[in-house]
Order: C-alpha cells, then structure tokens, then sequence
C-alpha cells in the first residue's frame, strides 16, 4: 500500500524514479506522483490513476534534477485524484508518505488555527506543514523532520526534501516499510528492494523510529525519539534484478506459478536430510526440550497466509498432535487471545509488513509467547521482530495476488509439522523419511502439472467468465484449497466466490445452486473422496456445471459427472495440498485473463496491507 523512492545522486532522477515506482507497482496505488530539485525550486508532477499517465506527462515535460522523490498512493484519506496525489508541498518542504496519520484531525486544527492552508484532504500534507514550521523556527532538516515527527501518532514511512537545501532528503520510518540502498556516490530509499535492484544489492532495512539523512556520498542514521547516532547492519541481497522481471510471460502472475517447482524446492533447500530422516531448521532457536512442552500452537496470518495456516494446522495436528488454532490476525489482536509460555505462535506473512499480523505477533510476545515467522521477505518487520524465523525464499512475488509465497509457507509449515512430531517422539526415523520423500517430489509433479492443460483452461474460462457467482468447495485437506481458489478468483476476476466445507454444503449453499452458479470441487484422492463424490453427484441433479479437482486415479469416476476435470499427479493426501494449490491459481489466472482484468494489479488491492 503506497509505495516510495527517493534518490540523490548524479544521474538525471526523474525516470530512474519512475521506473522504481513501477516496480512497487505490485503494493497497490491508484495514483502517482514525483518531485525533484530543480534550479533551487521543486518540479512536481502527479496524476491520478495508474503510472502511465505519469509517465506522458513526464515524456511530454521532462523533470530535470539529481535528487528527487516519488509515490504511488493507495487512498486513505480523500479520493484518488491529482489534488490529493504525493508529493504534498508546504513552502520549501515536500513530503511523501506511507501510512496513517492517526492524529491527523487534531493536527490539522491546529496547524489551520495557526495561519496553515491545505491544499488536500491528506493526512500527509499536515507533515510537510509540520516539518516547515519547524524550519521557520530556525531548525535544519533533519532536525526539524525530527521535531515535527514527535506531534504524530501512526504508522508512516516519509521522505522529505527541502528546496533551499538540494543535497539532502530526510527520511523516517514507524511502522511502514522503508529500505535504503547504498551505491557509489549515489543513494537510494524505497518501501521495498525491487525498486532499487537494478542500482544496488547494499542495502539497510530500517526498524521502528529510526531516521536517516541521505547525500550522495552516504547516508547518516540516527533515532527518531532521541536523535542519537547508530550503525545499521548492511545486508547484501542476493535476487537478481532479473528474477523481479517477467521472464517473457502475460504477467508477473503466470510466471510466478510456474516458478513454483523452483520456489518450493528452494523453500526445502538444505533443510532436508533425506537419508536419516531429519529435518533441520536451525533458524527455529527452541531447544527441542522447549519444542517438547509446546501445549498448543496458534496460527496468526491474514488472507492467503491465513489459508497457509489452515494447512498448518492440519499438518501439526496429524503429525506432531499438537493443537493447533487459527486466527485472522485482526481479531486475534483485539480479543484478549489465551496465549502463554507454552504457546507457539505462528506468524505467516509473505510480505512481513501486514500490519494486523504485526501488531498480533506484539500482543503474543507480551504474553511471553515464542513467535515464530515464516515469511518470504528477508529484512521485513516480521522477521525482525519474530523469536525465530522460517524463511520461504520464493523468491519477489510481484504480483498482488499470492501463488508461490503461499505454497512455499505450506512446505515450511510441512517442514515444521515433521519436525515437531520428530521431536515430540510421534514420527520415527522410517515414517519421517517417507514424509520427506513425499514432499521432495512435490516439485516434479507440479513441473509436469504446468507444462499441459491448457486448452481446458481456456475453454473452461470462455464459458464461466460471466458468471456472476461461483462455489469452492473441498474437505478436510482440501477445505483451506477450496477457500484459497474462491479468494484468487474473487481477487483476479470480481466475480463473487465463496469457499465451503463441503460437508457444509447442504447447510446453506446449495441453495445458490443453478445452470448459472459454477461449483468448483477439489476432490483428491484419499478419505475424503467418495463423500465428495457424492456433493458432486448432488449439484449435478439441481443442473449445476462442476469443475473437479482429483488426481489422476479419480479422473474416470468424475468424468462421468463433471463439465471439465482437472487431474493432479496422485501423491499423499498431505502433499496433494500443494498440487490442488495449482489449479486453483489457474482457474482464477485463466477466468480473469479471459475477462481482461488487471491481473497482476487488481483493483482495490494491495500486495501488503500496512494499514489495519
Ligand atoms: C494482502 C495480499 C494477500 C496476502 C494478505 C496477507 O491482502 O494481497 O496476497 O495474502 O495481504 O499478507 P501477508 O504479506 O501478511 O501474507
């Protein structure tokens, strides 16, 4: 949600700038903006909607300058319009911003009872007001951004330039991701790495209430609450720029499933001792007496994450029989949650940021809780705040909607899973090696899972793009997978899908059920088969179409009930969850291609939620 850059350097900036933007393009935005220094005056140019049109009015009147800072802005306060676009301008002083102003109200009183006029209906043009009152009162930048950030209450990421002082920006960050990136006489902030990638690998994630000062021979950091000095922690980051390109598909969706055989891979990578059996996660800092008096484990995560720990759960429970609860974490954080020492918690994240699950994980810690994270982003919040951390290394997801962070928490989940059982003394050396071997084939059948089928796919998305509705339904295993393909199609296509236990089915959505409402079945191999079998059979008789979901060994039986079957490689019940996943994002890719909506950018959403 939002995104920002800001350079100083000596290249012409403002279409490194631009490009940037592009690349956080992926967090949501429905407007843009850029400034840069210009002869001792700011040049800034901002329009509404998507960068493109950013981007003509910069190809027609180009922004000439070396130090500049621009911003894609998700609306939170005031419509999405030119007026209410970042930059925001107060005298010397441009500002931009991701987060929320929760103070902005009384702020802005204030700030107007003093002679202040407002050009927008942010909350963020009330900082640049602040930071020039504090300039008028004789502070320099730094100082004065310090100063004015000491009146606000809420969570931002902000960088500030002052046109009288062209070689320095000032940036701060609480509780919305900012990133710094170091380079030769030049550097560099954003809210994420892939804006900067094509210029640097040296980079610095920034903690709460911490600041910095960036010229173009270095950047200087210091506290926001006492303005003391510190040394951050470089990090050397090892994507490539190419791996955050497309790589020749549609979108960046499409790549990204297909990068899953290689992303799950490189989730069991190293972690996997096949020949004995073990499981090493040494990133999980519990000794395995500590692991051992675990009573209960609950999963906090929001969306698709959400649904990751829904697998989770299932893949504890079965294989170390541990309880296991799963919370959405903006109800957990607001509910008094029942945790303890004895809890682990589980925060899934595949962006870290999520700031619900951020502020979940704190309320556990403070119950004495050890949180571990399984997050895709290396550096982010989560991590840095998390006991123990369990990275998925997918690799960028760039587009919106998540397909391999999400199979990827599932494998660490699994990972997990098997661990806790081997240490809880329920998986023996034999059984855990067969687990393992289950999971390892994983990547080779979704290989050949996505080099066919094609052709059913499109046929299938000609006939129900215009649906209106559409049900997901599954159980046991398959229940979180039918609830994953309802969001994806929700989020890809804007046709309404609701995911069920199809046990529940009788209990309410079969009402729906007509010539023009889809059901999607993810019917696998295993327990579970017959009954679903059965529901199918069920909506077939009230002339509902059905797609079905089963392994290769199911495929007779439902072709005989079905209006398309998708076949998945036949594999355990506990790593079919991976396979299903596939489809699942298909359907939705397909639906929504053929409809011609914005896949990767759908509306309304934001790759990472930073506000609650
Ligand atoms: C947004 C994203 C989803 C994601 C959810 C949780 O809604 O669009 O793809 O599942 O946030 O994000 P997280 O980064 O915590 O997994």
């Amino acid at each position: 949600m939002c995104g920002i850059i800001g350079y100083i350097g000596e290249r012409e900036c403002s279409n490194l700038i631009l490009e940037g933007l592009r690349r956080l393009e992926y967090r949501g935005y429905d407007s843009a903006g850029i400034a840069v220094i210009s002869d001792g005056d700011f040049d800034i140019r901002r329009a509404a909607g998507k960068l493109d049109r950013l981007a003509t009015s910069l190809a027609g009147e180009p922004l000439h300058g070396t130090v500049g800072i621009g911003h894609t802005r998700w609306a939170t306060h005031g419509a999405p319009t030119e007026q209410n676009a970042h930059p925001h301008r107060a005298g010397d002083i441009v500002v931009v911003h991701n987060g929320i102003i929760e103070n902005h109200r009384e702020l802005l009183r204030e700030l107007i009872a003093s002679g202040h006029e407002f050009l927008s209906e942010t909350d963020t043009e009330i900082v640049a007001h602040l930071v020039r009152r504090e300039r008028a009162a004789g502070l320099d930048l730094r100082a004065s951004v310090r100063a004015a950030l000491q009146h606000v209450e809420g969570a931002y990421a902000i960088a500030v330039m002052d046109c009288q002082h062209p070689d320095t920006i000032v940036a701060a960050k609480n509780a919305s991701p900012l990133v710094v990136g170091l380079g030769e006489n030049e550097n560099f902030i954003a809210s994420d790495i892939p804006a900067i990638l094509n210029h640097t690998r040296n980079v610095v994630f920034l903690d709460e209430g911490q600041m910095l000062e960036l010229t173009r021979s270095g950047v200087t950091f210091f506290r926001i609450d006492d303005g003391s000095p510190f040394e951050p922690e470089v990090k050397h980051i090892s994507w490539t720029p190419a791996m955050a390109e497309k790589g020749g598909y549609k979108h960046f969706m499409l790549k990204e499933i297909h990068e899953q055989p290689r992303a799950v891979t490189d989730t069991m990578r190293e972690r996997i001792r096949l020949e004995s059996g073990q499981v090493d996660l040494p990133e999980l800092t519990l000794t395995a007496e500590s692991l051992s008096n675990i009573h209960r484990a609950v999963v906090i995560a929001c969306g698709t994450s959400w649904h990751a720990g829904m697998v989770g759960e299932y893949l504890i429970e079965q294989f170390a029989r541990i309880p296991v609860e799963v919370e959405l974490a903006s109800e957990f954080r607001y509910r008094h949650p029942v945790v303890d020492e004895h809890t682990l918690v589980i925060a899934v994240s595949q962006s870290g940021e999520t700031a619900d699950t951020i502020a979940a994980l704190k309320e556990s810690k403070s119950h004495g809780a050890h949180v571990l994270a399984i997050c895709n982003v290396v550096g982010s919040t989560i991590t840095r705040l998390a006991d123990s951390v369990v990275l998925t290394h997918a690799g960028p997801e760039v587009s919106v909607a998540s397909t391999k962070a999400f199979t990827t928490q599932i494998v660490a989940l699994y990972l997990l899973a098997v661990r806790l059982g081997q240490v809880r003394g329920l998986l023996d050396a034999e059984r855990s090696t067969q687990l393992l071997q289950d999971l390892v084939e994983v990547p080779i059948h979704m290989e050949a899972m996505l080099h066919e089928g094609e052709a059913t796919y499109l046929e299938m998305a000609k006939r129900f793009s215009h649906s209106a509705n559409m049900l997901y339904l599954g159980r046991g295993l398959s229940f979180p997978i039918a609830l994953e393909g309802a969001l994806k199609l929700k989020e890809l296509s804007y046709i309404h899908a609701e995911g069920y236990a199809a046990g529940e089915m009788k209990h309410g959505p079969i009402a729906l059920i007509e010539e023009s409402v889809p059901s999607v079945f993810v019917c696998p191999d295993g327990p579970n088969f017959e009954k679903t079998v059965g529901n199918i059979a069920e909506i077939k008789a009230r002339g509902g179409p059905v797609i079905a979901v089963t392994c290769v060994n199911g495929k007779a039986a439902l072709e005989a009930e079905a209006d398309f079957v998708l076949t998945v490689p036949s594999s355990p019940e506990h790593t079919q969850v991976l396979l299903t996943s596939l489809p699942m994002q298909l359907i939705a890719y397909h639906i929504a291609d053929f409809k011609g909506t914005d896949v990767d950018q759908p509306r309304n959403l934001a790759k990472s939620v930073t506000v609650e």
